[in-house]
This record gives C-alpha cells, sequence and structure tokens, in this order.
C-alpha cells in the first residue's frame, strides 16, 4: 500500500491499534494515519451511525476494522469492545484513549453533574480502557496513547471541567508509565491545538472569534489532522521505544501564548 506520510508504507502492518472514540475528529485523523501504515483498527464509540461511516473510510485503506458501540463510562461495554477487537484481530499493540467531551462553560455557571459528565468521560473512561487493554498490552509490550489538551497545563476561561480531566489524563499518564514500565508497556500523551474541522474547535471557539484565532498561532496556521496523526504513528513505533511518561505537544506553538481570555 502506498502513503504519502513520509513512514515506511509497512511500518505497523498487522498491528492492533485500539481507539477510544474513534469514529470522528482527531481521533479518526489518528486512525486513518494508522491504517496508511498498515495497522488494523479496532475502536469503540457512542454512536452506531458514526462507527458505520469511519469504517467506510478506514476499510478502503486495505486494513481491517472492528468498531462496538461502547461508552467508555460503562467499564463492562468497553472491556467487551477491546475483547470483541482483539479476538478478531490480535493482543491490542496501541491504545488510543482519545474519547472526550467537552463544552464552553464559566465554572460559576457549571452544574456538578456538567463537572463529573467531562471528567467521567475523559478521565474515567481512559482508565477504564487501561484497564481493558491492559493484559493485551502486556503480551505485546505495547502502548498507549492518551489524547490531552492545553487545558491541561494552561488554565482556560470557562474550562474548569477539561482542565482538571486533562491535568488527571496527563498525570496517569506518567503514574502508568511508573507502574507498566516494568511490562514493556509505554505511555505517552499528545496535546493537540486547534485542529482545522474538528468537532473541538466547532465547540470551544465562538464563531466570531475563529478568523482572528489562528493569529494566536505561532507558526499562524491551523493544525491538520495528519499534524496529530504522524505523531501518534511515530510514537507507536519502534522509533520512539525509549520514549515514555512524556507529553507532546503538536499545536504550533498556541499554548505557548499562556491563559487564553474571555472576549
Ligand atoms: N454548558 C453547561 N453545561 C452543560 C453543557 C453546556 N454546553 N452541556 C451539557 N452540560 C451539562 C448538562 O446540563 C448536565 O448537567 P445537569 O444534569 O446538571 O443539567 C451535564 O452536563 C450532563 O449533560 P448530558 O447532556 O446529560 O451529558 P451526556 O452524557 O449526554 O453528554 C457531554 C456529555 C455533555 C460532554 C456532551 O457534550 C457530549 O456528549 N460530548 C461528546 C462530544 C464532545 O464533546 N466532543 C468534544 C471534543 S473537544
Amino acid at each position: 500500500m502506498s502513503n504519502d506520510s513520509g513512514f515506511v508504507p509497512d511500518l505497523l502492518k498487522g498491528a492492533h491499534v485500539f481507539i477510544t472514540g474513534g469514529s470522528s475528529g482527531i481521533n479518526l485523523g489518528i486512525a486513518t494515519s494508522f491504517a496508511r501504515v498498515g495497522a488494523n483498527i479496532g475502536m469503540c464509540a457512542r454512536d452506531p451511525k458514526k462507527l458505520q461511516q469511519a469504517k467506510e473510510v478506514l476499510e478502503p485503506l486495505g486494513i481491517q476494522v472492528v468498531t462496538a458501540t461502547a461508552d467508555v463510562r460503562d467499564y463492562d461495554a468497553v472491556s467487551q469492545a477491546v475483547k470483541v477487537a482483539s479476538e478478531q484481530l490480535g493482543p491490542v499493540n496501541t491504545l488510543v484513549c482519545g474519547a472526550a467531551g467537552n463544552f464552553l462553560c464559566p465554572a460559576e455557571e457549571l452544574s456538578p453533574n456538567g463537572f463529573k459528565a467531562v471528567v467521567d468521560i475523559d478521565l474515567n473512561g481512559s482508565f477504564h480502557a487501561c484497564k481493558a487493554a491492559f493484559e493485551d498490552l502486556k503480551t505485546t509490550s505495547g502502548s498507549i496513547i492518551f489524547v490531552s489538551a492545553g487545558q491541561s497545563f494552561v488554565p482556560h476561561y470557562a474550562q474548569v471541567h477539561a482542565g482538571a480531566a486533562k491535568a488527571g489524563i496527563d498525570n496517569m499518564m506518567q503514574n502508568l508509565a511508573l507502574e507498566w514500565g516494568k511490562h514493556g508497556i509505554r505511555t505517552n500523551s499528545i496535546v493537540p491545538g486547534a485542529i482545522s474541522g474538528t468537532e473541538g474547535v466547532r465547540r470551544l471557539i465562538p464563531e466570531e472569534q475563529v478568523d482572528k484565532f489562528v493569529g494566536r498561532v505561532p507558526l499562524a496556521r491551523w493544525g491538520e489532522l495528519d499534524d496529530v496523526g504522524q505523531l501518534a504513528v511515530f510514537l507507536a513505533s519502534p522509533m520512539a521505544s525509549y520514549i515514555t511518561g512524556s507529553r507532546l505537544v503538536v499545536d504550533g506553538g498556541l499554548n505557548l501564548m499562556g491563559a487564553a481570555v474571555p472576549s
């Protein structure tokens, strides 16, 4: 299979990459980058229609795709999704914890349940996926990639819920690197910036600010799905075999600009 990624086309041929929330946005972009280097994709998400659409995008790249409907807040459902994918694709080589929920809401207006919903999806959901894939990852000496965010280390207005969840994810990433290194399991997180055309951009950048937003990015452009996907492929590959416990930022320098201010 040919690809224009710059990686050897069969770099991860036959590997099983399981992605939570993989049916859309940045996570589908990550799936596509993995598919281009020959990896098979297992994924779970909440909406069966989006899962089917993702399958239709990925299968023409010549790989196998196994999907399951599951909400990452439900440990049993995630476990079952990983099990079904592993039965067909072999044990998980790389787990991508990508499922996330977010919206803009100032802390003083945020309900406890709104805070909980985001922490449950992002943080608890990521731990559920790690637990569900742990035995596979031990077998394969595999790796985990968490999808974090700048909110983890730069305070953003109206993002107290996402900031708490993503900071928790980065902390968990480092603790698991410490504990699971003895099994040969590597864990890292990726911090995407503003990636063009994604739900994150639609939800988090008010429409009237979209045009001037890119002016805040030191590299003066939107990120592309491939910018994130290529980093994920690198982290999963033997080229990154000594990298663990790291947070890698792929944001064109956006988070160097400091705290976002309310408009
Ligand atoms: N502002 C303030 N509070 C909000 C909100 C918003 N825009 N959207 C949801 N909430 C609150 C709800 O009011 C509710 O709290 P309440 O019971 O006190 O009223 C709580 O969050 C849970 O909302 P609900 O819609 O029941 O949750 P859900 O589990 O169906 O959905 C979300 C989870 C809220 C995160 C939803 O936005 C989602 O499913 N997102 C997935 C996709 C996504 O966000 N991607 C982002 C990528 S950056």
